[in-house]
């Protein structure tokens, strides 16, 4: 893995939201457009001192605030995520485990802290976020699939739409190297990036690619279909393949079983723990008790914006420390 160092800290005045629905990693939720404020500078939000990232860590967490006006949400934290751990987020309501993982994958932008992923500071405006965006897979509790679109464009519309700009970028930059060699000499000439993919074998792909995912969870015969047809469970293994589809290195998880039915969310940690067994890296925040204990490799208890506990299940359950986990446990186990 290559490591840049620490890029220097910038962060705008404010960040306008761009419109273009899909290049998020969810339907309901836009892209960030990091843009710089006319007229005005960049404001250093950073108070605390810049520790370099661990070059081992997939996503590094350094005293993350962030503020909802008035109200602190997260307080300070700092944590850091290595490749093919599975890590759950358990913790009251309220005590800011979405707003936690909004910010992992900059939905949400920190009021004060840092971000890596992958040894990239995603504060620094230079990093494209929408890019880094598409490496970690998100999943909500409202499943957030396109109504309107059957399973398989729900599943293929990211990818198709990713790849077609990518066509795109390279087209453009070959007219620019043919533009550019008019003017040169011929042994000077600068070679065009070859093109294999078509917009046609874009999309076959990725259809292909979305057909062996519905396959692999039993649901081929649904790529057809349109969300509203389909039971909760089905349709929240259809948004977990389709974050697999864009092949991403992190998969985040926010309560992906309580907006279902109580016989439908064995179905779905079933499907999370064979992504488990597969080694993939995971941060889950969920509810599911005897799943955090079966299936995480460490887990993190959240309180008041801080993890104010976190080891291993056999740890956080067979001996909770705090007052605070103690009388969570009693509540929920
Ligand atoms: N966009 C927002 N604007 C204002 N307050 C918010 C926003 N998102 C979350 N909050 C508040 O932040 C706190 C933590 O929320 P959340 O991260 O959703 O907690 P949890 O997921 O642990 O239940 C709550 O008090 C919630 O009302
Ligand atoms: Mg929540």
């Amino acid at each position: 893995m290559k490591r840049d160092n620490i890029p220097e800290v910038e962060n705008t005045a404010e960040c306008g939201r761009g419109n273009r629905l899909i290049d998020a990693v969810s339907p309901q939720e836009k892209p960030v457009v990091r843009k710089k404020v006319k007229g005005q500078k960049f404001i250093k939000t950073q108070v605390t001192p810049v520790e370099p990232c661990d070059e081992k860590a997939m996503l590094e967490v350094q005293h993350l605030t962030k503020s909802f006006g008035e109200l602190k949400v997260l307080d300070d934290i700092s944590t850091k995520i290595y490749p093919g751990e599975k890590v759950s987020i358990i913790g009251p309501s309220g005590s800011g485990k979405s707003t936690f993982l909004r910010c992992l994958n900059v939905l949400e932008d920190p009021t004060d802290g840092y971000v890596f992923f992958d040894g990239k500071n995603l504060s620094n405006l230079k990093v494209d976020i929408n890019v880094e965006r598409r490496r970690m897979g998100m999943v909500f509790q409202q499943f957030n699939l396109f109504n309107n679109m059957n399973v398989l464009r729900n599943i293929t519309l990211v990818p198709v739409y990713v790849g077609l700009k990518e066509l795109a970028k390279t087209k453009r930059h070959n007219f620019f190297i043919k533009i550019a060699n008019i003017f040169k000499k011929k042994q000077d000439k600068k070679p065009l990036i070859p093109i294999e993919k078509t917009k046609k074998s874009i999309k076959e792909e990725a259809e292909a690619n979305a057909m062996r995912l519905l396959q692999r969870i039993g649901l081929s015969d649904k790529a057809k279909a349109y969300p509203s047809t389909l039971s909760g469970g089905q349709r929240q293994r259809i948004a977990i393949v389709r974050a697999l589809a864009m092949n991403p290195e992190v998969m985040l998880f926010d309560e992906p079983t309580s907006a279902l039915d109580p016989e439908m969310v064995g179905e779905v940690l079933s499907l999370i723990k064979e992504l488990a067994d597969e080694g993939m890296t995971m941060v889950i925040v969920t509810h599911e008790m005897g799943f955090a204990r079966e299936v995480s490799t460490r887990v993190l208890f959240m309180a008041d914006g801080k993890i104010t506990e976190e080891g291993t299940p056999k740890e956080l359950f067979g001996n909770p420390k705090t007052e605070r986990l103690k009388d969570f446990f009693s509540k929920v186990l």
